[in-house]
């Protein structure tokens, strides 16, 4: 075969080969039960946007919760909407604050000591308060601190924590909500980027360890949903609601990396084919365009 020929070949079966698997997880053609793994399960940042969805779609099929985020009386007001509406399934909450020190953690294991957690939806997260050049971040020491303990920190130490009893029953699934922020970069929320960079190799890689073991992760990478932290108030074909995005995310939970939706999926298809220079570029024009917004705001109200 002539240089030509076999380049050519080559070239067929990798376009082959990446539409094959961008199908394959737009269609998802494997439902697994969700309820399979175990009694419970533990979903943090949970009083809100994905988090909430995830808890409430959980309860639905019958799992009995544990929820942590940030806020006890937003909490109690999630755990009596879901018992309201499910009285079989039993809710636990639990007040922490993802920013703060490691103590955290022996809260939390003494809290869910005992309990059958076959789902951890590794969900809490947070991002800038609007896009902006790193070196330019007010208060950057505490972001950097708050962003890589809430976003990095808790879903490497609540993995840590449940893995080994799910390996020994040999049964369990870990969700954990990287981004398609993590998938690339993204200038002018570098700092995100990053930490959803982690969250993503960190998923896949573990995946990898733990197919053969009994474990199910996933890194679960979104687009943009209606939510507080994206920002974004209304629905559309690209961005939908929490309670729409989690509906699909389930039924995809066979997949160890996925962005949960189909829309979402055809963007990202659409994207990965954009040379990361011109990706960057684009990015700088879109994100430098809500920066200005944002501090013209900003100066209007101070
Ligand atoms: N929305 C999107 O477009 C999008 C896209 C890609 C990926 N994601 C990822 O999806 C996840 C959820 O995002 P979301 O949009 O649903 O967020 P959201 O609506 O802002 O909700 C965040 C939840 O996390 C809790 N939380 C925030 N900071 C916390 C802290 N320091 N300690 C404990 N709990 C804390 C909040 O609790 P309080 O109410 O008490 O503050 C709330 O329940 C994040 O990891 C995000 O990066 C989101």
């Amino acid at each position: 075969m002539g240089f030509l020929a076999a380049t050519g070949a080559f070239a067929l079966v990798y376009v082959a080969a990446r539409l094959a698997a961008f199908f394959y997880r737009l269609l998802c053609p494997v439902k697994l039960d969700i309820t399979k793994f175990g009694e419970w399960a533990l979903v943090t940042g949970s009083t809100d946007g994905i988090g909430r969805a995830y808890a409430i779609e959980l309860a639905k099929r019958g799992l009995n919760l544990i929820l942590i985020s940030r806020t006890k009386e937003k909490l109690e007001q999630v755990a009596k909407e879901i018992q309201s509406k499910n009285p079989n399934v039993q809710v636990k909450t639990v007040a922490i604050d993802f920013t703060k020190d490691n103590s955290i953690y022996t809260t939390i294991r003494e809290e869910i000591r005992g309990l059958d957690i076959g789902v951890l939806v590794n969900n809490v997260g947070m991002s800038y308060e609007y896009p902006e050049f790193f070196d330019k971040v007010e208060n950057s020491a505490k972001l950097v601190n708050d962003m890589i303990r809430c976003n990095v920190d808790s879903v490497a130490y609540l993995t840590q924590m449940v893995l080994p009893d799910m390996l020994q029953k040999r049964r369990g699934l870990i969700v954990n909500l990287s981004s398609v922020s993590g998938r690339r970069p993204v200038p002018l929320l570098a700092l995100y980027s990053g930490t959803k960079g982690f969250v993503d190799l960190f998923s896949r890689s573990l995946a990898a360890e733990c197919a053969s073991r009994g474990v199910l992760v996933q890194s679960l990478y979104p687009g943009f949903v209606v939510s507080k932290l994206s920002g974004i108030r209304k629905s559309s074909l690209f961005s939908p609601t929490p309670e729409q995005f989690v509906t699909s995310a389930i039924d995809r939970i066979s997949l160890p990396s996925t962005t949960g939706y189909w829309a979402h999926e055809l963007q990202d298809f659409g994207q990965s084919l954009l040379p990361e220079f011109l990706s960057n570029k684009a990015t700088m024009f879109v994100l430098g365009g809500v920066r200005a917004r944002a501090l013209k705001k900003r100066n209007k109200t101070q």
